[in-house]
């Protein structure tokens, strides 16, 4: 398989986003990777849909990794500004961060 430089996990269940608003942040996310070169190259980002994360309040949830960092109540506007600021340029969308995993011993 390719390697990619981020993965990104959108909740699509009901429980975090009773209207499942995650599903069409899902269908959106790669036409905004599409636009912005992430979606083929060194900095491609792999991407996932899940039924849960087990947060299941706030959302829709959006995890980014290799970071860990967490992501709430998440909009098509904040999509974007993810997948703008976050992985295309490296600055984390702090204000929207609930959660962020402690970096791995290696690192
Ligand atoms: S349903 Fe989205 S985190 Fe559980």
């Amino acid at each position: 398989m390719e390697s990619y430089a981020h993965h990104v996990l959108v909740c699509t269940g009901s429980y975090c986003s009773p209207e499942r608003a995650g599903r069409r942040l899902y269908a959106l996310l790669p036409t905004l990777l599409q636009r912005e070169g992430l979606l083929f190259g060194p900095r491609r980002v792999k991407r996932g849909e899940t039924p849960c994360l087990g947060v299941c309040a706030g959302g829709p949830i959006v995890v980014v990794y290799p970071e860990g960092v967490w992501y709430a109540g998440v909009t098509p506007e904040l999509l974007e500004r993810i997948v703008v600021e976050h992985l295309r340029d490296g600055r984390v969308v702090q204000e929207a961060v609930f959660h962020h995993l402690p970096p791995s011993p290696s690192d």
